[in-house]
């Protein structure tokens, strides 16, 4: 069995420097290795509605944006299968079939949905004008995300850790799948960040998430002067009042930051009073070094890793309906896929009733007069 890997987004808002750091940069690495037999990386729209039901349009035009973020970040679609979960409808009936398998119980303890309903004021046993229950769909997503995953025999998940329980509950399903019908589908694994600071990037106010509803996020399709106006209010050390001062470079975001993008070679292109974020990091602690200057380097970085995405970004934003073309084609070829794996599970199910030539004949001779 090769190596399969794929991964998706909501289409709820346009993708920032968290999704960047925590998998798409990695993602394009992962496509460039070429160490794989197929990669999928798709929007997830179906997803995205089971707490949107209400605003279909937020979606809908949000499905072109994370496009472009994706095509901007050098996601190259002859090499990966771009498509929309939407149009895919073997999924759903996956969904189906695997929500048999999972219990209430179950779901209620997965922590990334447990935090999320209560983000979104989605109470428990709460029917009212003040309070909003909470719809099945979204209580459910958890074993649509494990048909995403099951339909292409994914081996390999690149997400941030709030997927963890994601992937877990879909490598439950698999093995009770595989028990009770027989061994059809692949336990995936998770693919993390490396780097501990990448896979939950703080927003520029510090807090603990960058996050479209805090709004603290830096977009990648944010212009240079939108971008650098959000790193020089960035959160820093608020002990740190005076250049001469120490500072603490421990969450300070602009440190974090750094950590998360900056290379050796970037300090001889836009330090050279420096050779490595070390020795910013002791100056800074010593005391004597401002914070503005940390944030001009930082700006400098974050410049040169945007620019080719923002060239890219604009190049792809001359020809929108080839980018839809992108995302039908990625779609149809998904589908393929899907639709042999749904009708293995089917097969192992016993329910392909037409095709079963065994079960038509045993009908037809318990029932045949004598
Ligand atoms: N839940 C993921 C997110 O919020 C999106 C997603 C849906 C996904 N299905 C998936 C990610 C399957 C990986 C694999 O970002």
């Amino acid at each position: 069995m090769g190596r399969i890997i794929l991964t998706g987004d909501r289409p709820t808002g346009r993708l920032h420097l968290g999704h960047y750091v925590g998998s798409l940069r990695n993602r394009v690495l992962l496509q460039d290795e070429g160490n794989y037999d197929r990669m999928f990386v798709f929007i997830a729209d179906v997803q995205a509605l089971t707490d949107n039901a209400d605003n279909p349009e937020k979606v809908r035009q949000n499905i072109i944006e994370v496009a472009l973020d994706y095509l901007s970040c050098g996601l190259d679609p002859s090499k990966v299968t771009l498509f929309i979960q939407s149009q895919v409808p073997e999924l759903h009936e996956m969904t189906q079939f695997f929500s048999n398998l999972v219990t209430v119980q179950r779901l209620q303890r997965n922590p990334t949905v447990k935090a999320e309903m209560a983000m979104r004021g989605f109470h428990e046993g709460a029917e009212n004008d003040n309070q909003r229950g909470i719809p099945v769909g979204f209580f459910t997503y958890p074993i649509s995300q494990a048909a995403d995953i099951c339909a292409f025999k994914s081996t390999t998940v690149p997400v941030g850790d709030d997927q963890e329980p994601m992937i877990e509950q879909c490598r439950e399903i698999v093995r009770s799948f595989n028990a009770t019908y027989g061994p059809v589908l692949v336990e995936p694994e998770i693919l993390l960040p490396s780097n501990l600071v990448c896979r939950r990037l703080p927003g520029t106010d510090g807090k603990a998430k960058m996050s479209k509803s805090l709004g603290n996020c830096i977009y990648l399709s944010d212009d240079p002067k939108e971008m650098e106006r959000k790193v020089k209010s960035m959160f820093t050390d608020p002990g740190h009042l005076r250049v001469e001062d120490p500072g603490k470079v421990e969450g300070n975001t602009v440190f974090t930051y750094l950590d998360a993008f900056c290379e050796d070679a970037d300090f001889a292109a836009w330090w050279p009073d420096y050779t490595c974020l070390d020795e910013v990091k002791d100056h800074y602690r010593r005391g004597g070094l401002g914070d503005m200057k940390c944030k001009k380097f930082l700006i400098n970085v974050l410049n040169d890793r945007l620019a080719p995405i923002r060239a890219r970004r604009h190049a792809y934003e001359q020809d929108i309906p080839a980018v839809y073309d992108i995302l039908k084609k990625g779609s149809e070829a998904a589908r393929a896929v899907a639709a042999a794996t749904l009708h293995e599970m089917k097969d192992a199910m016993k329910i392909n009733y037409f095709d079963d030539a065994a079960l038509i004949a045993e009908q037809a001779a318990k029932y045949r007069s004598l």
